[in-house]
């Protein structure tokens, strides 16, 4: 029997004993009638047909066959040893299977599977041919009865997922992982879909100098022992699975709230992320209860590939966000909100990517409006809408169906999909159906969102059969929101909502005066801006300024010497531009030290397009050891081409 998706959420949430999803206060009663209020503990039947018959959609980047067995529970067992950059580990999984299931899939890619027993008995196993991207499907064979497999296994030195940052005289050696989209598979064999979701209990041992922290329950002081253990009693899917390994300090920031940080970063770390509480009391004021207890941030080495990474319990983020003045903070937004959106509510594969980051970049922006003001938000929000621009024309030119907000990413690397249109176009598409229906209406459909399907997996048809009965039911609306034209038409559709911001029309003007010899540059209101203003006005230079009037900005403001790194970013972009060589050893140790692909593309690719081939690829060659995977991806696409 095939349960319906309400029912499914309610056996699912019910049986895992997880609450989140029943009670919240911007329900309506329509809605609150659907909410579980007792689960049946006994049934231990119908438990496992509720996870098996979990309704998922198709992932095409995963082996497993969730609906023939599945996985509900992850003891893992592990030892880090920096010396040969291995993790020798056990994985013991509990599994739920159909009742003639004969086999439980798993996916693996770079990994030595060592051994492999089914309730403790050692069994033959299968590892099937290899795909790019996606790796291999490990096949055990099991049956109906069968409980626990375990698998015995160790990782590879140059692990897609993992960085081993080496120490220095100066600094102990660090280790870290980033599991999404599909990298979980390369440190532990799991089912690595969205749409599969289990709890997590570890025991990892690690040099006794320095600290383990997971996406779980974290220890504040090293272990004398070297020995940590880790309970995560919430359902994940496997993407978010994580651990870090470093000699890291912990400040509380607040009640719920703290940070981590190597000893040289914690001082200021401590002081950047001083405002995190608010952040979240905040964010539990839009859209309900926080669901993780704990929300802590670690800053990890410069090499990591992204801004942050939404770890349950502990983002991981880039040191690059420390600027000194708290003025990079809507990253952390940005992460905290996913603990609702992704974390709560997780999209259903890699194409309904959007649900996770539109609904997230939304989220941000109110979190980011109701402390500090709509003005810093709306000059956000229209930084966005202009990067969105760009990058449609751009993706236009290539594949014009990559501009939908449902992807296609079938026989392609999920990363594809992680442009601007996900964030920005999804931001813009959840603002224009809040112009259309009020906020009032738009804050409760989201809180109801958020709580009825808590721990469990959203799709793109489900959301449309889902907003369409519970916010669009009225024709009228439905057709001034026109669902299609944004979910799967090209571009941005005539109902884009308008933003502005009248602090970045006025950079706008004075950029264009200045250019054009208006303006002295000693006149430009460099130090009453806010980066923002800056990094807009950096960003918006024409291709008709010399290389003089920049070396005068630089001279007059000290650009190049700035704190903060979205605005040193966009200076060394346009020092490449206009062959600015007094910043190019700026230049260079930049591209060494930090790993942020988000930097990294948009630099190289101006080098490679200025003619600076052979600089590029000099640079590349020293900073790309530095580089985690991600990054080295991308940037050897990129300089290969060249
Ligand atoms: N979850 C993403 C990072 C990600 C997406 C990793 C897809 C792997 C695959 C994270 O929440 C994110 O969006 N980070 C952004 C920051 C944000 C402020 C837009 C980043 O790292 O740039
Ligand atoms: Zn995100």
């Amino acid at each position: 029997m095939k349960l319906t998706f309400i029912s499914t959420c309610i056996l699912m949430t019910g049986l895992l004993g997880i609450s989140s999803c029943n009670t919240h206060s911007g329900q309506s009663n329509e809605e609150k009638s659907d909410t579980p209020t007792q689960a049946n503990d006994d049934k231990s039947d119908s438990r496992t047909q509720a996870i098996l018959n979990m309704k998922r959609a198709t992932d095409h980047h995963s082996y497993s066959k969730p609906e023939e067995a599945v996985v509900t529970h992850l003891e893992w067992d592990a030892n880090v040893d920096f010396e040969t950059r291995i993790i020798n580990a056990t994985a013991n999984y509990s599994i739920k299977t159909s009742e003639d299931a004969k086999r439980i899939l798993f996916d693996i890619r770079e990994l030595d599977i060592l051994s492999v027993r089914v309730d403790g008995i050692e069994t033959s196993f299968d590892i099937g041919d290899e795909q790019e991207f996606i790796g291999s499907p490990l096949s055990i064979p099991i049956s109906p009865t069968s409980k626990i497999v375990s698998i015995a296994y160790n990782t590879q030195p140059g692990a897609d997922a993992f960085l081993w940052v080496e120490g220095s005289e100066n600094s102990n050696p660090f280790l870290f992982t980033q599991s999404q989209a599909i990298l979980a598979r390369t440190w532990i064999p799991c089912q690595d879909s969205p749409g599969v979701r289990f709890t997590y209990g570890a025991k990892v041992e690690v040099p006794k100098n320095l600290m383990a922290l997971m996406s779980a329950v974290n220890p504040t002081e090293k272990s004398a022992d070297g020995i940590y253990t880790f309970v995560m009693d919430q359902p994940i899917p496997s993407y978010l699975l994580a651990l870090a390994v470093g000699d890291v300090e912990f400040r509380s920031v607040g009640e719920h709230t703290g940070v981590y940080a190597t000893p040289d970063l914690i001082d200021a770390a401590e002081y950047e992320f001083g405002e995190m509480e608010d952040l979240l009391v905040a964010a539990e004021g839009l859209y309900g209860k926080y669901a993780w207890e704990r929300y802590d941030l670690l800053v990890l080495p410069a090499a990591f590939p992204f801004g942050g990474m939404e770890n349950p319990r502990l983002t991981f983020a880039t040191p690059t966000i420390i600027a000194g003045d708290r003025s990079l903070v809507s990253l952390v937004a940005h992460e905290l909100a996913h603990s609702w959106s992704g974390n709560l509510v997780t999209n259903s594969t890699w194409d309904d990517f959007w649900l996770n980051e539109g609904f997230t970049v939304y989220f941000e922006q109110r979190i980011m409006e109701a402390v500090y003001g709509r003005d810093i938000s709306e000059m956000l929000a229209t930084l966005s809408y202009r990067g969105l621009v760009d990058e449609v024309s751009e993706i236009m030119d290539l594949n014009p169906d990559d501009t939908h907000l449902r992807l296609h990413l079938k026989g392609r690397n999920p990363d594809d999909g992680m442009t601007a249109i996900a964030y920005d176009k999804g931001y813009l598409f959840l603002r224009m159906i809040e112009e259309n229906v009020g906020r009032e209406k738009f804050d409760d459909f989201l809180s109801t969102y958020f709580s009825k399907h808590a721990f469990t997996v959203m799709d793109t048809d489900n959301f449309i059969e889902y907003i369409e009965r519970a916010l669009l039911s009225d024709e009228e609306t439905r057709k001034a929101v026109n669902l299609t034209a944004w979910i799967d038409g090209a571009g941005l559709p005539d109902n884009c909502p308008k933003v502005y911001s009248e602090r970045i029309e006025k950079v706008d003007n004075t950029v264009a005066q200045w250019a054009e010899g208006g303006l002295n540059t000693s006149d430009i209101p460099w130090s009453e801006w806010l980066y923002q203003e800056r990094y807009r006005f950096l960003k918006s230079i024409p291709a008709s300024v010399t290389v003089e009037q920049l070396d005068e900005l630089n001279v007059t403001f000290k650009v190049s010497g700035t704190g903060n790194n979205e605005v040193l970013f966009a200076w060394l972009e346009q020092s490449i531009l206009k062959h600015h060589t007094a910043s190019y050893p700026r230049l260079e140790s930049f591209l060494i030290n930090v790993g942020r692909r988000k930097f990294l593309t948009p630099l190289y690719k101006a080098l490679l397009e200025t003619g600076q081939t052979q600089m590029a690829k000099d640079i590349y060659k020293k900073a790309r050891p530095n580089y985690h995977s991600v990054s080295t991806g991308t940037m050897d696409e990129l300089l290969a081409d060249s």
